[in-house]
């Protein structure tokens, strides 16, 4: 591993970064209620980067109050699904259009290598917003032809609407800022809802930014609202508002249940993509080059702040050396820094918090019995940066196999057969993800049948696409990201029934 030290501020956000950070509701950007601003920070070097409005119960109750209105009664409402198809285009559009400065908010906000973040968050979002902008004028019902035994000389014409759910509060997290508030807002908006959306207090920066190219592409006010603040207070009144008929949240399995308690209230609908544990299997007949190599990104992509990341990789015994002294040696010699450095392949973890929570992970695997082939420690440097880490030794009951970890810490773990592995891949309250690594086309989709995860990926790992379904089973969530999939989520269906 090595390490750059050099961190800076690229002069093209400085005009965004030199203005207020507001919230926007219904059309404009507005100081919090209370007056009150939080720190922004780069997580390469602690220093902070921006203030930022402080959205709170008040400030979330005018945002339902303008999304509710633009719902009923504002132009959104009676907008043809062209026009609105092409108002969400124009947003993708847009978002290309800036990706260069999207890309960069996203380094300075979250610490992510600026290429990563322009290649794949940036690419993503746009085209999650396409994606669902053609999904808008094909959103149709259906006809059914029906019996009543109890009326069997009556005729009747009976079909469904499919309808928006109406207001709805989206809660994001902070590992991919702008495409987490693209694979939220595509759907809602194909579908006609309207939007409060809270992204993470630790990285607002790339959704305000979003906000002003909706209004550029022409969004009616209210349409889309962002307050953001912290999750306590703006999330938890998101999520318990009587006046939101449902609430969309990506974040820790933790608080998705907090939510689903809040929204017991008026019994909003509920979606939550949560967070995952997932087993990254290697066969010994895998083409061994392609699987150490993706064995290693499937961890190490985006700091290993990743809700699929194949944390708990097995690797069959015969080989299991190989792979894990090959995913040690891809650790060892990543170049960690400055997402603005040239070269960097890792980034800082966001928070101080998120490096304090790593931290205590390692110290807990280490600890324990578990040995680091690579990594295992803090990187000493100011910004909270991490060796990427690979732990063998390890047993299915440690607490860095069974936990989320949320960094860039593997743990490797020999298995013999495929009974076994079967079994212990699925021995875990997570089911988001898995990757199977074999040249066995048999073996592979036999496992992927009997793992219990939402997507499984076979000779490839952190494939995503908005067409693509995404989610979890189990404690990893409810409903399904992008793809059709997605926009059921934010669709009612009305049953009409005429009689002839
Ligand atoms: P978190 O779940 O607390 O935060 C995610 C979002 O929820 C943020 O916007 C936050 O402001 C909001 N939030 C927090 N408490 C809330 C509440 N009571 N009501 C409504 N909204 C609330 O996640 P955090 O603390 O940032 O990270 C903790 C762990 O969660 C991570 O170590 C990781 O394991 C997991 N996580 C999983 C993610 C995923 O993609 N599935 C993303 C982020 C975190
Ligand atoms: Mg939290």
């Amino acid at each position: 591993m090595t390490t750059a030290q050099t961190s800076t501020v690229p002069a093209a956000l400085e005009p965004f970064l030199a203005k207020p950070k507001q919230l926007l509701i219904n059309g404009r950007w507005v100081a919090a209620a209370s007056g009150k601003t939080f720190e922004v920070y780069n997580p390469a070097s602690g220093e902070v980067v921006a203030h930022c409005a402080e959205g709170e119960k008040q400030d979330v109750d005018q945002a339902v109050k303008a999304a509710r209105q633009a719902f009923e009664d504002g132009p959104w409402s009676t907008m043809s699904p062209s026009e609105r198809g092409r108002l969400i285009w124009k947003i993708g559009d847009l978002i290309e259009q800036h990706k260069e400065e999207l890309a960069q908010l996203e380094t300075l906000d979250n610490g992510k290598p600026y290429g990563v973040a322009l290649v794949a968050d940036v690419a993503l979002a746009a085209d999650m917003f396409r994606y669902m902008a053609g999904w808008v004028t094909k959103i149709q019902g259906d006809t059914f032809p029906i019996t009543v035994p109890y009326a069997p000389d009556a005729e009747f014409h009976a079909f469904t609407l499919k309808e928006p759910v109406g207001v709805v509060g989206q809660i994001i997290p902070w590992n991919f800022p702008l495409l987490m508030a693209a694979w939220k807002l595509g759907p809602a908006l194909a579908a006609g809802c309207t939007v409060v959306l809270k992204p993470a207090e630790q990285t607002p920066l790339s959704a305000i930014r979003l906000g002003e190219l909706m209004l550029e592409a022409g969004l009616p006010d209210g349409v889309v609202n962002i307050v953001t603040g912290f999750g306590e207070t703006a999330g938890a009144a998101i999520s318990a508002h009587d006046g939101v008929d449902k609430v969309a949240f990506t974040g820790s399995t933790e608080v998705g249940k907090l939510i689903l308690q809040a929204a017991a209230g008026n019994l909003k609908k509920v979606t939550l993509e949560l967070g995952g544990k997932s087993p990254n299997v290697v066969y010994k007949d895998a083409d061994l080059d392609t699987a150490i190599a993706g064995a290693a990104s499937a961890i190490f992509f985006n700091q290993g702040q990743v809700c699929s990341a194949g944390s708990r990789l097995f690797v069959e015994q015969d080989i299991f050396d190989d792979v894990v002294s090959g995913v040690s040696e891809i650790a060892k010699n990543m170049k960690v820094g400055s997402g603005f450095d040239e070269g960097t392949e890792m980034g800082p973890l966001v928070s101080k918090e998120q490096h304090d929570r790593v931290k205590s992970y390692l110290d807990a695997g280490l600890s324990g019995g578990a040995t680091a082939t690579a990594g295992g420690a803090l990187v000493d440097r100011p910004g909270y940066f991490v060796q990427p880490t690979v732990l063998s030794r390890v047993t299915d009951d440690m607490k860095v196999v069974k936990e989320e970890i949320f960094g860039p810490v593997v743990t490797a773990m020999p298995f013999k057969d495929d009974r076994e592995i079967a079994q212990r891949a699925n021995d875990t309250d997570y089911g988001l993800a898995a990757g199977v690594w074999t040249r066995d086309i048999a073996k592979a989709h036999k496992l992927a049948k009997s793992i219990r995860a939402g997507t499984v990926w076979v000779n490839c790992y952190n494939i995503f696409d908005a067409a693509l379904p995404f989610g979890g089973y189990k404690q990893s969530g409810w409903g399904r990201e992008m793809g059709y999939a997605a926009l059921e989520n934010y669709l009612e269906t009305k049953s009409v029934c005429i009689g002839l």
